[in-house]
């Protein structure tokens, strides 16, 4: 995006992009994801290759499984398409351009960051260099040198655990139709998709739970005694490709910017998977980042970046609110008072009744505006 505004960049990455392409992310983008990649060149892989859907199924135990459905009430359709794809259409397009990466690089630093000679500094090869910027974009996730270089009487970091993880599985196997929330007493499950031969799983998992003890066989088991048995009965199960296991956590670090640093994606903010809000947070923040940068590179206003925190973390504390709720009101909580769960099968007593709950989610479901665009 900076490239196409004339702007120039360079990234400086960790891991090999071996490493980087390999990995399994997220995949549900929200129609604003969706239309910013079209807008930037990015979108002709994905509209082939990604599954649109209009809505999600929430199959709570007992009761008739229903479907919010998003595009009735926002007109918006989102789409199943993997973050690993989207990355590796950014690899090809930063390619194209001839615009440089350099990867596997060591002891990245973030240097004078307050000053208008800002720099950084890294190790490639045993070899230490230098780079002097305007600006560093911290886009470099929650364990990385960018939050970390913020001093800590400026930084306010605001947090919440959950007390149970998700343990996720990829297959080779047509999915289940529906994106589809099972809320049982054995514990959450969710059917997810990728693309027509490639399926996505979850279920809620303890703290301590460790890959070797789920062989596949016990995972399709326990996912199928969480969901509906007509539903059970139509997954396709096969050999899983990648397994992993990821606690539940929201975290939100304020503010974004310090100087000539400004924070993206999960550099500044985690949020729980339920409600797939981490990866279209990171591109809501690059948006405005992007704006920000344009403007004040271009014209030497600098409207956008004097709010671009304030801008980014009000949409931020939304997804925020909203993956907590969907996580408290979908899984099993260990030691829950009886009066908190009476409350929490109200709630989806309610949702299941009022169109007005059902839009309220669709529209934080498909995700809301950027500012101005
Ligand atoms: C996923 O496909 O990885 C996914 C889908 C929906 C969610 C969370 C994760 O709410």
């Amino acid at each position: 995006m900076l490239h196409r505004d004339g702007i120039d960049s360079l990234v400086l990455e960790r891991q090999s992009r071996a490493h980087v392409l390999e990995r399994i992310r997220a995949g549900v983008l929200e129609a604003g994801t969706v239309d910013l990649l079209r807008a930037i060149g990015l979108g002709e892989r994905m509209d082939r290759e990604g599954h649109p859907h209009d809505g999600s199924a929430i199959a709570w135990e007992g009761k008739p499984r229903f479907f919010i459905d998003t595009k009735k009430y926002t007109g918006k359709r989102m789409m199943a398409y993997g973050q690993t794809e989207i990355t590796k259409d950014l690899y090809a397009a930063r390619d194209a351009v001839g615009g440089p990466i350099i990867d596997e690089v060591s002891n990245v630093a973030l240097h004078a960051l307050t000053s208008s000679k800002p720099y950084v500094t890294y190790e490639k090869e045993g070899q230490s260099r230098r780079i002097d910027c305007d600006y560093v974009a911290g886009c470099d996730g929650y364990h990385g040198v960018s939050r970390a270089s913020i001093p800590s009487d400026v930084l306010r970091t605001f947090e919440r655990s959950y007390p149970f993880g998700w343990l996720g599985i990829m297959s080779e196997t047509p999915p289940y139709p529906d994106l589809c929330y099972c809320y049982h007493s054995r514990g959450f499950a969710l059917a997810s998709m990728r693309n027509p031969m490639l399926s996505r799983y979850y279920i809620q998992c303890d703290l301590d739970a460790r890959i070797e003890d789920w062989p596949d066989d016990r995972f399709w088991e326990e996912l199928k005694a969480r969901c509906p048995k007509d539903m059970a009965d139509s997954i396709v199960v096969g050999p899983s490709i990648e397994k992993s296991i990821a606690p539940l956590r929201s975290v939100v670090a304020e503010p974004m910017r310090y100087g000539c640093l400004l924070l993206a994606g999960d550099a500044a903010h985690i949020v729980p998977p339920t409600g797939a809000k981490g990866l279209n947070l990171a591109v809501s923040d690059v948006f405005y980042l992007t704006r920000a940068l344009t403007e004040t590179l271009k014209s030497s206003r600098t409207h956008h970046l004097d709010r671009y925190s304030e801008t980014a973390l009000r949409r931020v504390w939304n997804a925020e609110r909203m993956s907590w709720w969907l996580t408290m009101l979908i899984h099993q909580f260990p030691d829950e008072p009886p009066f908190e769960r009476r409350l929490r099968e109200n709630q989806f007593d309610y949702l299941h009744v009022s169109e007005h709950v059902q839009a309220s989610l669709a529209e934080q479901y498909v995700g809301l505006p950027f500012e101005g665009y």
